[in-house]
């Protein structure tokens, strides 16, 4: 085996910042692994790398569909890098939005997140290497109408990243675990979510998806747990959740954000 190669898994992999982060690390010399469930843009990704890529088509909200990427998580040796991407959005007040949607939602961001974090380090850790970047949200630090799910997930995500943190750090083991919060960034999530972008946020606010995979790898590697791309973001979410929890509702009541979504 050549002990030389390094394994990434990407769930999401078929758009927006998973094929990203699949470029940037092609380009760094990992092997991937790509999940998602569009076998067309999955293939057209890995035909278009320099490097060996593999397709896993699998439905993150399936129970037997994550024991199968787990299984191949279990059996990669090589694993060096588990990106847990896939995620999407829901309109419409909590109640008044579909109950699927909402459990589907759980399904990928939450429990994808547990079962395949579980069987990576469960290989990294013994191993000595290794790392898990965890794609929440700047929404982690906030709370909006009609995306409550949302809002709640991507919190989870980013607490679970900080449990592991103290967890890993307190073993002193080198495997590393990100919780990377992006902000308004350009990919196809507003097309699925069915939101006109003009509406949702002004144009200086929105990121690229190369810079936020970029700062989310280069934090990475300089062991930064939290990485929140942009200036404008790093502000909000240090002042923001800061503020008394009155003064956020009343906040966001008033967001053009919150109106315009529900
Ligand atoms: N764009 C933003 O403004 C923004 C901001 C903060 C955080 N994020 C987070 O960034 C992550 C990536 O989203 P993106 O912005 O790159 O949007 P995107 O272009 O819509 O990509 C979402 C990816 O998730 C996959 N996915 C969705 N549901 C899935 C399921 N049930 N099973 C397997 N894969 C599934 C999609 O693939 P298939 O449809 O082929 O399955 C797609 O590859 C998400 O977790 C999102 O919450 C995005």
């Amino acid at each position: 085996m050549d002990s030389k190669r390094r394994v990434a898994l990407i769930t999401g992999a078929s758009s927006g910042l998973g094929a990203e982060f699949a470029r940037q690390l092609a380009a760094r010399g990992f092997e991937l692994i790509l999940v998602a469930r569009r076998r067309e843009l999955l293939e057209k990704l890995t035909a278009s790398l320099p490097v060996r890529a593999r397709v896993m088509v699998a439905d993150l909200s399936d129970r037997v569909a994550r024991a199968e990427v787990r299984r191949c998580i279990e059996e990669e040796p090589d694993l060096e890098l588990l990106v847990n991407n896939a995620g999407f959005g829901t309109r419409r007040r909590f109640w008044e939005a579909d109950l699927a949607g909402q459990q589907a939602m759980h399904e990928v961001h939450v429990m994808a997140t547990v079962e395949l974090t579980h069987a990576a380090l469960a290989g990294m850790v013994p191993r000595g290497r290794g790392g898990v970047i965890n794609v929440a949200s700047v929404a982690s630090f906030a709370r909006s109408a009609s995306n409550v799910s949302y809002c709640a997930t991507k919190g989870w995500m980013k607490d679970f990243t900080e449990g592991l943190v103290v967890e890993l750090s307190a073993m002193g083991t080198p495997v590393r675990v990100q919780a990377l919060c992006p902000g308004f960034t350009y990919t196809e999530f507003h097309d699925v979510l069915g939101v006109d972008r003009t509406k949702v946020a002004a144009s200086w606010l929105w990121l690229q998806a190369a810079e936020v995979v970029r700062e989310s790898l280069e934090g990475l590697a300089g062991g930064k747990a939290i990485v929140v791309p942009g200036w404008h973001y790093r502000l909000f979410t240090a002042l923001f959740p800061r503020l008394p929890f009155g003064v956020r509702v009343w906040l966001q009541k008033r967001s053009p954000h919150t109106r315009d979504r529900l």
